[in-house]
């Protein structure tokens, strides 16, 4: 029974019970994805009008204790209507009556799907970060591994200078660390409560939106109640955030993707798939379905943006379309994050295959070159000098035969032996790919002792956002059981 509205919803009445465009204006079904952040909503509300005295203590208690039923019966249960919010008011007046009514006293559903989509989406944000801290976490004990596993370096994907897997691995672990600062960022500006801001023009009830911002967990007001109710920028930026990790992620996934194509590295059995016709083959499906994850949450922050742009003040329904895509490629992004740390976790790299591809395609001509630069030649004569000789080099690891034809360069370009410049010894030297590494320690170069370096900073910068993560998960947590201690006070 819907009393007082009878036979509609608690929202819609007779005339707007809805004919064949029904279907098409209901949320309900995508609503499940706020349904708990509805109830809380709802409590939060229910308790601040109690405290306010809006409504009366004995209403409060019979709305709250109708709200426990709703829970537990489920979304599932909810009689069909335009969305969660009418829904849930709508059970709730089934059970106690017409007094259900006054839970949506000085608020609207627009404040109210506001407040529903801040409260899911901080959830997101959390576990995602979390899981670019697991991510992180892999990438750094990887490279511990492999401080001076000798690997080749590629611009263009054509072998350009020698670093080690743990320099390598390093850069994403520094990428993602980026990532999780923008995910905190976006965090904390999700985390304001629009929730009193009503339709977008306030309430004439005295009302106190700092409570109810409390009692879940937001660290204050989206003041301007016009701004509260339209802004949807905190999903661009959720989307955003997403596609850049994503986009990073794409990247790590197709240089293991290339490296198990060299023979670089074997992904774990658990992270592989096999052909359903050729038995031989291992497939780095999942790195691939990494890769295309970016195209996901690419899509989405396009549709987020499109469905904004030029949407007047204040609400317009076409913001129901925006949120549910996002709460989804959120579970999409943090998977593809998992799966992306696992593999990188489980992963076994051929550190014979590496070292010997570290040399391969005269990747020490930088290091030579440095080297004649160092004895006092101008560095562009000592370029053309190596780029001279490079062209009759093959395979630079037969080290006197490089030598000497470096030397036939030198005398072609400079008219003098490339001994008068630099030591033998020195040449081979610079001509090992692994003493190559190693005399690379500029800030945050591959050297193993930059790198070891830079991996004890690393541990901190993870440590510290770990911790991050963990007050704001604290703070929900704290909140959720002020807010169930504030109702069990009712019911
Ligand atoms: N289901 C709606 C949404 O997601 C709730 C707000 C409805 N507001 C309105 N004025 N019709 O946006």
């Amino acid at each position: 029974m819907t009393d007082g509205n009878a036979p509609g919803t608690a929202v819609r009445r007779d005339r707007f019970s809805g004919g064949p465009a029904r279907e098409f204006l209901s949320s309900l079904a995508a609503d499940e994805a706020i349904f708990a952040a509805d109830l809380a909503v709802d409590r939060a509300h229910v308790v601040m009008l109690a405290e306010q005295d809006i409504v009366e203590t004995e209403t409060a208690g019979a709305i709250l204790s109708a709200l426990a039923d709703v829970e537990a019966a489920g979304h599932g249960t909810l009689s069909e209507g335009e969305d969660v919010h009418e829904a849930i008011e709508t059970a709730v007046i089934d059970r106690i009556g017409t007094d259900g009514g006054r839970m949506h006293t000085a608020r609207s559903r627009n404040d109210e799907v506001a407040t529903c989509i801040r409260y899911r989406l901080r959830e997101d944000l959390l576990a995602v970060a979390e899981a670019t801290i697991a991510l992180r976490e892999a990438l750094t004990e990887t490279a511990r591994d492999h401080v001076a596993t000798t690997m080749p370096g590629y611009t263009h994907l054509q072998p350009a200078q020698p670093t080690t897997v743990a320099h390598h691995l390093l850069s994403y672990e520094s990428a993602i660390g980026r990532e999780t600062g923008r995910l905190l960022d976006a965090y904390d500006r999700t985390n304001r409560s629009p929730l009193g801001a009503a339709a977008f023009a306030g309430t004439p009830f005295a009302i106190d939106r700092k409570r109810t911002a409390e009692l879940l967990g937001f660290d204050g007001i989206v003041e301007n109640s016009m701004d509260a109710v339209s802004a949807r920028d905190f999903l661009v930026e959720a989307a955003a955030t997403f596609a850049s990790l994503t986009v990073t992620l794409s990247g790590l996934a197709e240089d293991l993707i290339v490296f198990t194509n060299k023979g670089f590295l074997e992904l774990d059995d658990d992270y592989a798939s096999t052909s359903s016709i050729m038995p031989q083959k291992k497939n780095p499906d999942t790195l691939e379905l990494t890769r295309g994850a970016a195209g996901d949450a690419i899509g989405e922050l396009t549709g987020v943006l499109t469905a904004l742009k030029g949407l007047p003040r204040a609400y317009n329904r076409d913001l129901q379309r925006v949120h549910p895509g996002v709460f989804e490629i959120a579970g999409v992004v943090r998977d593809a994050t998992d799966v992306a740390g696992g593999a990188v976790a489980t992963a076994e790299w051929n550190t014979e295959t590496l070292s010997a591809a570290a040399g391969e395609g005269f990747s020490t001509a930088t290091g030579v070159a440095d080297l004649l630069a160092m004895a006092g030649l101008p560095f562009r004569s000592a370029h053309e000098i190596v780029a001279h000789a490079a062209a009759s080099i093959d395979d630079a690891t037969d080290v006197e035969t490089t030598a000497a034809t470096l030397d036939a360069a030198a005398e072609d370009v400079l008219g003098e032996s490339l001994f008068g410049y630099v030591d033998r010894e020195d040449l081979e030297r610079a001509l090992d790919p692994a003493a190559s590494v190693a005399s690379r320690d500029s800030a945050g170069g591959p050297a193993p002792g930059t790198v070891e370096a830079a991996i004890r900073r690393v541990d901190s910068a993870i440590a510290t956002d770990a911790s991050s993560i963990a007050d704001r998960r604290d703070g929900l947590t704290e909140a959720t059981e002020t807010l169930e201690a504030e109702v069990a006070s009712y019911v």
